[in-house]
């Protein structure tokens, strides 16, 4: 990759993960040798564009040693900025036409101004080699995700397009699928003979945090669900890859993806809510109504709640209760897995026997295993022990592992078109149920 071209170069998006993603990766050697440019509506100098890359660079700066520094001064000295209307007819085109090959164009913009912009690049606009970065929501519906999917692939081939889901980075797909492949201990049990269910619960401290233009119009369903924790059911429910070669995994969690539903009725298999006045440590949480920029009468929900079933031979009966909710003064970022009670405990032991649970912990990663044990005292009665380890960090922040593999050309943690589809085609149904009332808020 020679250019990472990034459209909505003066949005928040590019000057809160974008840029600081790519400054860790830079300072870590792992950018190679690409420019940057950037291109949005606003009439900017290349200085003006420059000292924003220096300014979202900052963080990395700092924490890096004097290689690292010269090469993130080199790399904002050396990178451009354009003024374009991406949606104008042509003016996209003319851009790459200036910029040296291959480009990564990274659409670092609001939905619908992505799909105005991929709607009227030409193939013939688009050189070969070019890779598109597309940022989530990726498309709105079902239906609409496809026209999507049709726009950009008739630009370029399916592996070259990066639907971007910064879940997916590296360090928590491959912990993941490290602790499931790589120990004879799990995999055996690791079905509905075994588990009882599993929760995948992404539930943060964050607020609206000034994004009303964009939440109020998503809530929690499609904001986090849709997007995001459907990647990691996935992940946690997936055959075992022969490789992690790209097709060979993104094939399974497709596989996982098109098995699964939320059954109705939805008023048993979803839960929806909506944050209200509290405090979260020091800080004073208003009303989500009383937030600038909401709609009370959208009944946004800022928590979502669904029970998935992955109707397979391995998953059939098991839940995969997915919840994600803002504004929660516990905050909670975990998979965890329950295991069934044995078939028979010993007469003579006391105490409860709770359920095995392996939890999975997000940011940082973490793994917990919960036992029953004899206790300290009494030998003959239940005890709970945990034995937890940290897994493996990441070097680069999320949006970094996301960057590097577009800028390697390595489509594997990017999702698939068919599954960004499949993502739609098991929450519409019950973002239709909610719209229409069947399920209170
Ligand atoms: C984003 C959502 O995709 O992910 C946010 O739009 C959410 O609402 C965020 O807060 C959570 O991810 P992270 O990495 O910031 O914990």
């Amino acid at each position: 990759m020679k250019t990472l071209l990034i459209l909505g170069a003066s949005g928040d998006l590019t000057g809160r993960l974008l840029l600081p993603g790519l400054g860790r990766l830079i300072c870590r050697g792992k950018a190679g040798k690409i420019q940057l440019v950037g291109a949005g509506i606003e009439d900017w100098s290349r200085e003006k564009w420059q000292d924003r890359v220096r300014t979202s660079f900052a963080g990395s700066t700092e924490k890096s040693n004097d290689d690292g520094k010269a090469a993130l001064e080199a790399f904002a000295t050396d990178s451009d900025y354009h003024s374009v209307d991406v949606t104008a007819p042509g003016a996209l085109a003319s851009l790459l036409d200036k910029l040296e090959g291959p480009v990564a164009i990274y659409f670092a913009l609001p939905p619908a101004v992505s799909q105005k912009a991929a709607e009227v690049l030409e193939p013939e606009d688009v050189p070969v080699g070019t890779r598109l970065v597309m940022e989530k929501p990726f498309g709105s519906s079902e239906e609409s995700a496809a026209e999507l999917n049709a726009t950009l692939v008739r630009l370029v081939p399916e592996d070259h397009i990066h639907r971007v889901d910064h879940f997916l980075g590296k360090v928590t797909v491959l912990n993941i699928l490290g602790l499931r492949f790589a120990n004879r201990l799990l995999e055996p049990l690791w079905n509905n003979t075994h588990i009882e269910k599993v929760e995948i619960v992404f539930d943060e401290e964050l607020t609206l945090e000034n994004r009303a233009r964009y939440y109020d119009t998503a809530g929690a369903l499609r904001d986090m669900i849709q997007s995001h924790l459907l990647e990691i059911m996935a992940l946690i429910a997936l055959d075992a890859p022969a490789s992690l070669n790209e097709r060979d995994l993104r094939d399974r969690i497709s596989s996982v993806l098109r098995a699964s539903k939320i059954e109705e009725p939805f008023s048993g298999t979803t839960r929806r809510a909506r944050y209200t006045a509290g405090v979260i440590g020091e800080r004073k949480v208003p009303n989500y109504t009383d937030e600038a920029g909401i709609d009370p009468s959208r009944e946004t929900e800022t928590l979502a709640e669904v029970e998935v079933s992955i109707n397979s031979w391995r998953w059939a009966g098991v839940p995969f209760i997915l919840r994600s909710g803002k504004a929660l003064g516990q905050p909670r970022k975990e998979a965890v897995i329950t295991f069934k009670p044995v078939p028979h405990l010993p007469e003579g032991f006391k105490g409860p026997d709770e359920a095995t649970r392996l939890r999975i912990g997000f940011g940082p990663d973490t793994l917990q295993l919960e036992l029953d044990v004899n206790g300290p005292g009494d030998i003959f009665e239940l005890n709970r022990v945990a034995m937890s380890a940290e897994l493996n960090e990441a070097e680069v922040l999320p949006y970094g592992e996301v960057i590097e593999g577009v800028l390697s050309g390595d489509p594997l943690l990017s999702v698939r078109g068919d599954t960004a589809e499949e993502c739609w085609r098991i929450v519409e149904p019950t973002l239709t149920a909610w719209e229409n009332g069947g399920v209170p808020l």
